[in-house]
């Protein structure tokens, strides 16, 4: 355990103005979106299109990093450096989703529980070797009728926890994420509640498996109202409980927390990160680990065409700059005017 380098990783991850691009979507993920703008998905296609995000000109600026997919990290450019390498050289660090994915829970219908722990050591240790520098693993917690379970809440911080505990043996910062889904008809008060009873599990988890949150980096998912709620709460109201949860849950001694975006529209999820972003005495810095929400105007502008890769590639890096200022609280919604 290199813990100058656990520092130094994680430090870097939330550099001021920076933040992580999410490119770890599953290949059944990505079939999803592809298809939604009519491309084949293939090993090719995705290579294809995560190359195009790479080597966007001038998007190191906004990125402190990139979460790649197993396929990905053996995967290289068309000037065949594998990605890892081309993306370090760039000066954002390479990262890997480690999770086998949310698989649904036994005995508790309507919830999932993250696998993944088997030979995560040895795995870890191989990417390590393959350039990453930071982990990924995902919790998915479901709101609903009597869910989530308090079950499904301690079996996904437990997991979590050994996978933080592995990593930070590995040399790899780990990103813990347990995303509250914003699927559902729930109010924004049970959000909130829901989410601070998953964030004290984990972190009681964390502590327990001595992982120091020193070296973790937290995903969280913010404070939103259920999807089909009919009081969609506006950009203050889901800043100010987030920031509330995170203040009562999360270490001040972690090095930062960054979002997701969970299906929040592109410009919905730079608002609130702005918002938050925006707001004084924070304990550390706040950046986005966006998907979709980064992701979402480039792959329709490219839709499988290598004739649209510089339009694509300009959708991208403005998505990029917009949450780069958003996460210094810089942003201001006339910018995507001036921008379109
Ligand atoms: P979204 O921003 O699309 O929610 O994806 C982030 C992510 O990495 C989910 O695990």
């Amino acid at each position: 355990m290199d813990k100058a380098l656990l520092s130094k990783t994680a430090a870097a991850m939330v550099a001021r103005g920076k933040g992580l691009l999410a490119a770890d979507e599953s290949s059944g993920t990505c079939e999803t979106r592809f298809k939604s703008v009519n491309v084949e998905c293939t090993e090719e296609s995705r290579r294809a299109y995560r190359g195009l995000l790479f080597t966007t000109p001038g998007v190191e600026q906004f990125l402190s990093g990139v979460i790649l997919f197993d396929e990905t990290i053996r995967q290289k450019s068309e000037g065949g450096v594998p990605f890892a390498d081309y993306l370090a050289k760039k000066g954002i660090l390479p990262g890997i989703k480690v999770d086998a994915g949310a698989k649904d829970f036994p005995l508790h219908k309507g919830e999932k529980v993250t696998e993944g722990l088997d030979n995560l050591p040895r795995r870890l240790a191989e990417y390590f070797k393959l350039g990453a520098r930071f982990a990924k693993w995902r919790a998915v917690i479901t709101i609903g009728e009597g869910i989530p379970s308090h079950a499904c809440i301690y079996a996904n911080a437990h997991a979590l926890a050994r996978y933080a505990a592995a990593c930070h043996e590995a040399s790899i910062v780990p990103i813990i994420e347990p995303e509250v889904l914003l699927d559902g008809d729930h109010s924004i008060e049970r959000c909130e509640e829901v989410t601070e009873a998953t964030l004290r599990a984990c972190y009681a988890a964390l502590a327990a498996h001595d992982a120091q949150p020193e070296y973790t980096i937290l995903k969280a998912s913010m404070v939103v109202s259920g999807k089909h709620n009919t009081r969609q709460a506006g950009v203050d109201e889901v800043a100010e409980r987030t920031i509330r949860v995170l203040k009562r849950t999360v270490p001040a001694a972690q090095p930062g927390v960054v979002f997701l975006s969970g299906g929040q529209s592109d410009e919905a999820a730079t608002a609130h990160l702005n918002a938050m972003a925006s707001m004084k005495g924070l304990p550390w810095p706040l950046t986005f680990s966006y998907s979709r929400a980064l992701q979402n105007p480039a792959l329709k502008a490219w839709k499988g065409q290598a004739g649209n890769v510089a339009a694509a590639q300009k959708a991208f890096h403005h998505r990029a700059h917009m949450n780069g200022l958003a996460s210094q609280g810089k942003w201001r919604p006339e910018l995507e005017k001036q921008a379109a």
